[in-house]
């Protein structure tokens, strides 16, 4: 197995992002920051991205985009859900694959995770894992409930040494999607601080780590997309996390949001174009410009 691409940003106290896609233009969009930031590069792809784009065709994109990258690139299975996800994803070429079974009991998590770990390990593919649920802090929420969504720092130790997963998901207060804040966004970082010091050499992942700004969902809604009240992780608290041993950095909702911010704004000011290549290059724009500004946020520009 060559050298896991987390295991270097752990050392280099910065956070790869990893971001979703499920088109060939928002890979594109990505690698092309990537490669102007001189940044590694995580593209994952969701099992539902990947029935999407169908998997003999995935495999083409993954192999020419590797052909072609100047930085180093990662593809990853996002959220896969078996062991068959699993396969297929090794399959068409992943490098990492994550096995989410959170939402089991917790020997039920360990079972199937050690089971793809390992499938994987044979095949020289590193896994992924999450333990705790990412439901968000909401402010009604009592401590009890709160503490009960989190990563439990003992569970995680018992956990990583069982399953022999190479990184692990923690729940700290993300949520996935647009909306995973009413008031100001915030992590438990005493919950990370303990993960930290009973695992010091896993590198930790951040799901439902999207900023959704809030200049961004007003920009939709003068496009005509109504997201009002959705809010995502402040920029303060996502620059804090990428110097901790939080190496992986999700977002999937802020590609979304650009591309369609891009695409639209093309087709408001160019009505009588027809040709999809004009907005969807506008979208591609915006996709590249989050993706910069990310990288330089998680201090994994200038790393390749
Ligand atoms: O965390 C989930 C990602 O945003 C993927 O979403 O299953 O709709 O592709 P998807
Ligand atoms: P967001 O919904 O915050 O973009 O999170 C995406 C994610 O965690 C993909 O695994
Ligand atoms: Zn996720």
């Amino acid at each position: 197995m060559g050298e896991y691409i987390l295991s270097k940003a752990l050392k280099g106290h910065y956070a790869v992002g990893a971001f979703n896609f499920a088109t060939l233009e928002v890979l594109k969009a990505i690698m092309s920051s990537a490669e102007d930031c001189h940044s590694p590069v995580i593209l994952q792809i969701s099992e539902q991205a990947m029935s999407f784009m169908g998997d003999e065709y995935l495999k083409g994109v993954i192999s020419a985009t590797r052909k072609q990258a100047t930085v180093p690139v990662s593809f990853h299975l996002d959220h896969g859900k078996s062991l068959d996800s699993v396969k297929r994803a090794i399959e068409i070429g992943c490098d990492s694959v994550m096995i989410d079974a959170s939402m089991l009991p917790f020997e039920d998590n360990v079972s199937i995770t050690s089971k793809v770990v390992e499938y994987a390990h044979e095949r020289g593919v590193y896994v992924e894992a999450e333990l705790g649920s990412l439901a968000g802090i909401e402010d009604d929420i009592n401590v009890s409930e709160e503490n009960s969504v989190y990563t439990s720092p003992k569970q995680a130790k018992e956990f990583v040494d069982r399953t022999g997963v190479d990184s692990l998901a923690i729940a700290i207060g993300t949520k996935h999607g647009a909306y995973k804040y009413s008031s100001e966004s915030r992590l438990n970082m005493d919950i990370l601080k303990e993960i930290e010091r009973a695992l010091p050499n896993i590198p930790l992942v951040l799901h439902g780590a999207s900023g959704v700004e809030a200049a961004q969902v007003n920009k939709l809604f003068e496009l005509g997309v109504d997201i009002r009240g959705a809010k995502g992780l402040s920029r303060d608290l996502l620059e804090e996390v990428s110097s901790s041993n939080i190496c992986k950095i999700n977002g999937d909702t802020d590609i979304r949001i650009a591309y369609l911010i891009g695409i639209l704004s093309d087709i408001q000011e160019n009505k009588s174009n027809i040709d999809y290549r004009k907005y969807l290059s506008s979208g591609m724009r915006e996709v590249a410009g989050l993706v910069a500004d990310r990288m330089n946020l998680y201090k994994s520009a200038g790393r390749a």
